[in-house]
């Protein structure tokens, strides 16, 4: 056996812990102790500082069009100052009870953590919480002020998580999404709730890796917060009268995020070779405007894979904008023809591809149908939530209900699949009120963020069916722990039309990463954003060709017209726009060996497609607060322009040898170092490792592109 002796310093205290083989373990003098995992501090507990908490709260969650205002009274919160060990299972089974005096036994809380075998992680255990007498709890793992922290799903501001709180409830991820921002307070003001805050986001996940090698991943559905506030503790706070989190130690974040990723891509689908034969573009407006616009890509050069046309069910307008009537069959008034369209554009190996969400809108038959068959969410009073989504009303599906789900699917089958549709945007899954009643009688607090999952699980009901999981891609926006093992590809939801860190291009970056780091390794974004304001916000056609250039060194490259569309500059706006995007998705397809091998190092490695810096180079401190650097795969560094009128970019690189993908003289530059190189419009900043074997292929792409 192993031991050592390891003395801690802790503000008026010294306590020493012996630890037990390089397994587990602590103790120290009777209250204190630290428990460690693979030699690192896992759940530390003193009187001055105790592990645990517990008490009661008053919570609202108002909703009002996705955006939930949570507000919550906490009256009372009872500190568990005395913890009790017992030891006597160690090094592979360890205790505690713990309570305060003054409340016990009423009030008392269990931990239990136990190592379990794994195949994905050089240590595995579960922690085990359990609570009687209250139903909030406060539990505390150890940190420090170096510790970083990320996952957490998908976050769009911060990628380090250190330092801030992150509740764990889906929602709309607001518009502007910061609170001392002019924007967002304009946002505020005409609908509060609506302009987010830095955290809100459609797929949170309560799942984080510390740089202290070991991964957190916790069961709780209901209403939580991940709070790295303190820089002592790591704290989750939760809803619940018990909390079960699973524990992976590796030797580094990479074996981490592999391993995270690899219990996902056993069962995960592969994406369809379709998607690289250029960019999907969004267009909308009919038959004829949709061959107009795709004609008028095609004479410019421009490759395109699909043609996504949301509105093939139709469309309502709003004050919001121009919005798709929810409606999932094909209508035939704004797309005359569209069944002979789809097969005569396939001949020419282009794809057309739809859009649906777990909602329908009340002035729809299926709307009628749905509601007569009881397959729909129901109020506190029995009757069909008729929910506002933004100037109209819709059901949603209740996914609880199997029949239910087998309908929707069949739906998703018979009017997207079958009638030739190659993709679709599963768009929604955030909206659920907390008073929702459904037919399985559950937990309404869970059914909340539950929602996403179900919904992905219908969406891979359909292409399972109909047998088209490598052939039809959906592409969805909300998620929750377990979505993963349903949807192939997400994308970043709607972001504001602009270059704010909080809600524009910068942020889709972020949301990439983070949600890679949280077992989730393929996504994309809206080329150009989304969210228009009216006077306020559009789109220019130097953010659009920015966001375009860098979203060639990702997996999927899909425009998106915006929610004005008349408003935007798009990428048929101009013939120059055309010319420049042409040259974009020329690059793309170009790329596609690369994206193949970067796709499927996704389930056969477990490495996310876009992925930090500190996962490739961990021995590069400067790496871990990087955020809007990225990794494309194992060979290319890409670093987006993120700022207008912008002709040179400074670029971090870290300890390789590193050849700038548009230097035609192809110099070495000698990582780590940080480098200002030409950065015009048009040519991403991206870095080749000097020895990738991919070097030929991206040399013959600069050769044919760089102009
Ligand atoms: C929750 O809503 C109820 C009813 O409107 C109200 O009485 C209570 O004060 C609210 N609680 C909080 C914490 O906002
Ligand atoms: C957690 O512990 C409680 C109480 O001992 C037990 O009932 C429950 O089954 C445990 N849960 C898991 C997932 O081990
Ligand atoms: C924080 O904890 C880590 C892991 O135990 C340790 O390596 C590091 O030295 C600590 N840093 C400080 C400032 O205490
Ligand atoms: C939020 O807005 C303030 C005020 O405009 C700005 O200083 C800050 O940098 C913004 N934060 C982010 C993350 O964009
Ligand atoms: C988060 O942690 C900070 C610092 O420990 C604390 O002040 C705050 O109340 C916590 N937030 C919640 C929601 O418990
Ligand atoms: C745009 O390009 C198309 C195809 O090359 C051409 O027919 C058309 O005249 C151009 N339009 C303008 C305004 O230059
Ligand atoms: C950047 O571009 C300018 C003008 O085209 C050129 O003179 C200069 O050599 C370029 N610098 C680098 C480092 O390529």
């Amino acid at each position: 056996m192993d031991s050592s002796l390891k003395c801690v310093f802790l503000i008026s205290l010294v306590y020493c812990v012996v630890k037990v083989n390089s397994l587990t373990l602590t103790q120290s003098f009777e209250n204190q102790f630290i428990l460690f995992i693979d030699d690192q501090p896992l759940i530390e507990h003193n009187g001055v500082e105790p592990a645990i908490a517990v008490g009661s709260s008053d919570t609202n969650f108002t909703e009002d069009q996705g955006n939930f205002i949570i507000n919550e009274d906490i009256f009372e919160k009872i500190e568990l100052s005395t913890c009790d060990t017992d030891q006597s299972g160690m090094p592979t089974l360890f205790k505690a009870r713990c309570y305060n005096a003054e409340y016990f036994p009423e009030i008392a809380v269990d931990v239990v953590v136990e190592e379990k075998d794994s195949t994905l992680f050089q240590k595995f255990a579960v922690i085990n919480v359990t609570l009687s007498g209250r139903e909030r709890l406060w539990f505390r793992l150890a940190s420090n002020s170096t510790e970083k922290i990320y996952g957490a799903g998908e976050q769009f501001t911060y990628l380090n998580l250190k330092g801030r709180e992150f509740p764990m409830w889906i929602r709309e991820q607001g518009v502007g999404r910061n609170l001392s921002s002019p924007l967002t307070q304009i946002v505020e003001s005409g609908s509060p709730g609506a302009g987010g805050d830095y955290h809100t986001t459609y797929y949170p996940a309560p799942i984080f890796l510390s740089t202290w090698n070991y991964v957190i991943s916790g069961k709780q559905k209901r209403y939580s917060i991940l709070n790295f506030t303190s820089p002592t503790r790591k704290e989750i706070y939760v809803h619940d009268n018990e909390l079960i989190l699973n524990v992976g130690t590796a030797a580094n974040l990479m074996e981490l995020v592999n391993g995270i990723n690899l219990e996902v891509s056993r069962i995960s689908p592969t994406l369809p070779d379709w998607i690289y034969n250029g960019a999907i573009i969004a267009v909308q407006g009919g038959t004829q405007n949709m061959l107009d616009k795709l004609q008028q890509c095609l004479d410019n050069g421009v490759k395109v894979s699909a043609i996504w046309i949301q509105d093939w069910a139709g469309k309502i307008v709003t004050s919001f904008g121009y919005r798709v009537f929810w409606n999932w069959r094909w209508n035939e008034e704004l797309y005359p023809g569209l069944d002979s369209v789809i097969s005569n554009l396939a001949e020419k190996g282009i794809q057309v591809a739809a859009y649906i969400n777990p909602h329908l809108n009340v002035e729809g038959d299926l709307f009628l149908e749905a509601d007569t068959l009881g397959y729909l969410l129901k109020n506190d009073q029995g009757e069909t939530y008729r929910q506002d989504f933004g100037g109209f009303l819709a059901g949603t599906i209740d996914f609880s209900n199997p029949l239910a789900k087998q309908w929707y699917a069949d739906l998703i089958q018979k009017n997207i699949i079958e009638f030739g549709f190659k993709g679709f945007m599963a768009d929604f899954g955030e909206y659920t009120p907390i008073d929702a009643v459904f037919s399985e009688p559950s937990d309404p607090y869970e059914f909340h963020n539950l929602l996403p999952v179900l919904w992905a699980s219908t969406v891979r009901l359909a292409l399972e069916q109909s047998g088209t999981l490598n052939s039809v891609l959906p592409w969805a926006r909300s998620g929750f722990t377990g979505a993963q093992y349903f949807h192939s590809m997400m994308w970043a939801g709607d972001q504001n039309v602009d270059w704010s860190k909080s809600d524009g291009l910068p942020s889709s970056i972020v949301a990439a990463l983070s949600l890679g780091l949280s077992g989730f390794g393929l996504s994309h974004s809206d080329i150009g954003g989304y969210t228009t304001l009216n006077g306020i916000l559009t789109r220019s056609e130097e953010l659009l060709l920015r966001w375009a250039e860098y979203s060639v060194f990702t997996p999927l490259m899909r425009t998106h017209e915006g929610n004005k569309p008349e408003l935007n500059h798009q990428v048929y706006s101009t013939n120059d726009t055309l010319k420049s995007f042409a040259r974009l998705s020329a690059i793309y397809t170009s790329l596609t060996p690369y994206h193949q091998e970067v796709v499927s190092q996704v389930s056969t490695l477990g490495t996310p497609a876009m992925s930090p810096l500190f996962l490739h180079f961990p021995e590069d401190l400067e790496t871990f607060e990087i955020q809007y650097e990225f990794m494309y795969g194992f060979d290319l560094l890409v670093s987006p322009v993120l700022e207008i009128s912008k002709s040179n970019q400074q670029v971090y690189l870290p300890s390789s040898r590193w050849i700038h993908f548009w230097d035609d003289d192809q110099q070495v530059v000698e990582g780590p170092t940080s480098i200002t190189i030409n950065a015009t419009l048009g040519k991403t900043p991206v870095f080749f490792r000097a020895d990738s074997k991919w070097a030929p292929l991206f040399s013959d792409i600069r050769n044919r592109f760089n102009y």
